[in-house]
């Protein structure tokens, strides 16, 4: 699954105002956000990202639902950090897939069985994004970290790019059955909720000096526990990713081209 960037914000807008249309009772959503799909115009720098959401339930086929950051501008090497639950037939698992794309180099989907179902209660999701690491955490639990090394090993790669924007998105996607089970739209509309969306925790980029990727004191999200996984967390991260399909261990697809940072997990 991987549509050409723009192609994948045109069906970001299509299937966002698609569902929405076709919802009968309007959620809380376009009160609280921008209309649409979320987009903070505000950019940040190092954050920690907290949003409390639930998928749409039942026959989901072809419905992916997102939270993500996305630097700007969009095109020529960006970065974009993602949750991305793949909608499934009724009664399957919802697949959590997160990915990475650095420098505008989309080659990182890594997905996970969930340990409850996403669309029965409301959840918390949570990106962490600082100088020292990139911490995704569902219910306070690690599923995806990458350390910042690129002091240290050349041509390594970490977003690192100065301002990202928050979007939360519902569309339509070549994600289930090998991209074989489309949209039932017969069964629209597919709302997911978002909610306790929080940027209490985040450096927005302009509003502080010194830069967003320094000053713990102030930034507290840049320093201290925040600067690695402790020894729980690291437990709890080894158990979880027991249950994904580490994007690392895909010789098949890399042909020997492993990325970099498989090397130093
Ligand atoms: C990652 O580390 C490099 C090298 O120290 C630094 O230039 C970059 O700003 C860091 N990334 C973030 C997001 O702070
Ligand atoms: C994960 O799998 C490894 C290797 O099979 C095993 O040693 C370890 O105990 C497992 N960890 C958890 C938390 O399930």
């Amino acid at each position: 699954m991987r549509p050409s960037l723009l192609l994948r914000l045109v069906v970001v807008l299509a299937a966002t105002v698609t569902s929405f249309a076709r919802a009968a009772v309007a959620p809380a959503f376009d009160d609280s956000y921008e209309a649409q799909y979320m987009a903070r115009m505000s950019m940040y720098g190092s954050e920690l990202f907290h949003i409390r959401l639930k998928i749409p339930s039942g026959y989901t086929a072809g419905v992916v639902t997102t939270f993500y950051l996305i630097s700007q501008p969009e095109n020529g090497g960006h970065d974009e950090i993602d949750f991305e639950f793949l909608g499934d037939k009724a009664g399957r698992p919802v697949t959590l897939q997160t990915n990475l794309i650095i420098d505008g180099r989309s080659y990182r989907e890594q997905r996970l069985r969930l340990w409850f179902d996403p669309a029965a209660a409301f959840h918390d999701y949570k990106i962490l994004w600082n100088a020292y690491q990139l911490v995704m955490s569902v219910d306070d639990t690690p599923v995806r970290v990458l350390r910042n090394l690129t002091a240290a090993v050349p041509g390594y790669r970490f977003p690192s790019k100065p301002a990202m924007l928050i979007r939360g998105s519902i569309w339509d996607a070549w994600a289930t059955d090998g991209g074989r089970a489309n949209v039932d739209w017969s069964r629209a509309p597919f709302t997911a909720a978002f909610r306790g969306f929080n940027v209490d925790a985040a450096c927005a980029v302009g509003d502080v000096t010194p830069p967003c990727y320094d000053d713990p004191a102030a930034l507290w999200w840049n320093g201290g526990e925040y600067e690695a996984l402790s020894d729980a967390q690291r437990a709890a991260y080894e158990g979880v990713r027991n249950n994904s399909m580490d994007y690392c261990t895909d010789e098949l697809r890399f042909n020997s081209h492993v990325p970099l940072e498989c090397s130093y997990n």
